[in-house]
């Protein structure tokens, strides 16, 4: 089996104590199996090509021995020329054949490259909200690029020469044995020190690649931040702490590197200095055994060349290990990422999260569908939207710390908007992040028209509620795009005026190319109000059930925020409405209000009654008034 990356066994076996770590390598490279699988046809093909170019070359000592011992000992210059047009033959068909290598090989790994970026992408847009918030960006970037170069670079290389070397040093060792078994054995010499120096080898550079590709991976996080955050670090002179930040971290990489560099140096030193002495050796030996008549001239030669042409294959063998350990390293970062689980799918249908770009046409569709067969099949038992005894602590909390969400009890009525007020940092956003499970309750459920959230699959839960949160997110994308985004597949011009309309958003159309205007990253080019109301028109878009907003209103002015309200009311009329709210003037919009304190709902009313009979209420309404209104949505906690 070609593909199987056995050789660096072969090539060196372990005399050493790092048995283990060397089996490790080989079985976290066995891993890309699944991915090498289609193209192993391939790939045979090219190794035994190469096997073969290499054994070409290894016939040209035994023509220049015959050249050697024949025509030129007898002075027979046609003889000579002949030979001359045999090395030359031979010399063409090996570079030909290792040409046709390289093309056998080039196509087939760049789409194994492709194919596993692409599963790493796909497996990100699955992961939960909570392996997010734990992982660096940086480190998902550097494995997305960085380490699958590195892959697709050993799959080329070494996976194919650990193999061709490692028969082109057995054939030349055979071919240099029956030449002269003594000169044999004074080249063999230095086979064992070697052997022990890979090993050695191997076991440091495993750990010192592992450790830089992690600090690539800092790195990279550390360049994302500042890209993302050049306002603040701008805006509060901090460019030079940044750019020490980053020079340490660059230094520290840059002190792996050259540790990587110098255990190369290392094992080059051993493998190339000891075959040389080993070849003089053999030289000053063989040339006293043809002084005293004992061997021909020819063989001498032929036996040098053969030496010398297996100069490359030894000395290789050093890189060779090292993009191994290198790959080894990149494919325990891949499916260290890859082995994280994914939400668990709820309900029947595929976990694919319809939150993500690309896969969201087919999604959604297949979940409307859903959602229709739903409706008709179940009739709704308590409907609206209904906390039960809902406990929440953040996966990465200090397991006996209390819950953020202690036991949260709320039912809003099906087409009845609910405000839910409480104190900065009392778990509002927390709340409204558990209707569409962006993290799961810990313990009680929550229930729409009956159903509870669990039993349905993804899709049809994000068909039904449409969310839009404090720090609106645009994509790279157009205007239009961005909102159509919170809508069904099939959904055009008509309904995105209309979500442009309710959410006060009709600026878009002034906007230069209209709402096929693209926004910047982040839709940064707009200001944080006009990304507010794009976020809330991709809420309202699809004309959800169920909505969930977070603050939406914040960074409106009075009068746009009237605007946006009135029109909200007519959506919000047959719409059942969770709105997390700070202002009074955003309360004022829902029928009820709810107040979130110490992890439970502790008063539910209209607005009027809970000024009454709430004081907690009627100081955060008089004193949150104006609260954060004037902070870009952008720059708040970065999550
Ligand atoms: N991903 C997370 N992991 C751990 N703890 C978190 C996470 N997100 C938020 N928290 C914590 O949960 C608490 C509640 O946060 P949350 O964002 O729900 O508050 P909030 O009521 O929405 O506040 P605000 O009014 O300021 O928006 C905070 O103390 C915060 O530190
Ligand atoms: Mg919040």
């Amino acid at each position: 089996m070609p593909t199987k990356p056995a050789p660096a066994t072969d090539l060196a076996p372990d005399p050493a104590p790092d048995a283990a770590e060397r089996r490790s390598t080989v079985r976290a490279l066995l891993r890309l199996w699944p991915y090498v699988r289609p193209v192993r046809a391939r790939l045979g093909t090219a190794a035994v090509t190469a096997i073969l170019a290499s054994c070409v070359g290894l016939v040209i000592p035994l023509v220049l021995k015959w050249m050697v011992d024949g025509p030129v000992a007898d002075g027979d210059p046609s003889g000579v020329w002949l030979g001359a047009l045999y090395l030359l033959l031979l010399g063409v068909a090996e570079a030909l054949l290792f040409g046709l290598r390289r093309w056998l090989v080039a196509r087939p790994l760049a789409g194994v490259e492709a194919g596993m970026r692409a599963d790493l992408y796909r497996h990100l847009q699955r992961l939960p909200v909570a392996f997010h918030d734990r992982w660096a960006s940086g480190q998902l970037l550097s494995r997305g690029t960085t380490d699958l170069m590195l892959l697709r670079m050993f799959l080329a290389f070494p996976l194919t020469f650990l193999l061709v070397n490692g028969v082109t040093i057995l054939i030349g060792v055979g071919i240099m044995l029956v030449q002269d078994w003594t000169l044999g054995l004074v080249i063999l010499g230095p086979a064992i020190p070697v052997m022990i120096t890979c090993g050695i080898f191997e076991k440091k550079y495993s750990a010192v690649a592992r450790r830089a590709q992690d600090q690539v991976g800092d790195l990279t996080t550390v360049v994302e931040e500042s890209v993302l955050g050049v306002r603040i670090i701008k805006g509060f002179g901090r460019h030079r702490s940044q750019a020490r930040a980053f020079h340490e971290l660059s230094h520290t990489l840059r002190g792996t590197e050259l540790r990587k560099a110098r255990l190369l140096a290392a094992i080059w030193a051993v493998i190339v200095t000891l075959p040389e002495v080993a070849i003089g050796a053999a030289l000053v030996v063989g040339a006293v055994q043809v002084a005293d008549g004992a061997l021909s001239a020819g063989t001498l030669v032929a036996f040098l060349s053969t030496a010398l042409a297996l100069r490359w294959p030894v000395e290789s063998i050093g890189f060779l290990l090292a993009m191994s350990q290198e790959a080894a390293t990149a494919t325990d970062r891949y499916f260290e990422v890859m082995d994280a689980e994914v939400e668990s799918a709820g309900g029947a249908g595929d976990p694919a999260s319809v939150l993500g770009g690309g896969e969201r046409g087919p999604a959604l569709r297949g979940a409307s569908r859903a959602v229709q067969a739903r409706g008709e099949a179940r009739l709704p038992a308590a409907g609206g939207l209904r906390f039960e005894h809902v406990r929440f602590r953040y996966p990465d909390a200090h397991p006996d710390s209390t819950p953020l969400l202690t036991d949260v009890d709320l039912h809003i009525r099906p087409g009845e908007s609910m405000a839910l007020v409480g104190a900065t940092g009392s778990g509002k956003t927390t709340l409204t992040a558990l209707v569409p499970r962006l993290h799961e309750v810990t313990e009680g459920r929550i229930t729409l028209d009956g159903a509870d959230i669990t039993t349905l699959s993804r899709e049809e839960l994000r068909a039904m509620v449409a969310v839009a949160f404090e720090e609106p997110t645009l994509f790279s994308a157009t205007v239009g795009e961005n909102v159509l985004m919170g809508a069904g597949a099939g959904a055009g011009d008509e309904e995105l005026d209309r979500a442009l309309a309710v959410a006060q958003a009709d600026f878009a159309h002034a906007l230069p190319q209209g709402t096929g205007t693209q926004v910047g990253e982040q839709g940064l080019s707009l200001s944080g109000g006009q990304r507010q109301r794009l976020a809330l028109a991709r809420a309202v878009v699809g004309r959800p059930r169920f909505l969930v907003l977070d603050d939406p209103l914040s960074a409106l002015d009075v009068h746009t925020e009237a605007a946006v309200e009135a029109a909200l009311r007519q959506v919000l009329a047959d719409t059942t409405a969770l709105i997390v709210a700070h202002r009074p003037s955003t309360v004022l919009l829902a029928d009820r209000v709810a107040l979130l304190s110490g992890g439970r709902i502790t008063a539910v009313g209209t607005h009027h009654e809970l000024l009454r009979t709430s004081p907690e209420y009627a100081h955060l309404m008089s004193g949150l008034d104006g609260h954060e209104t004037d902070e870009g949505p952008q720059e708040g906690n970065g999550r």
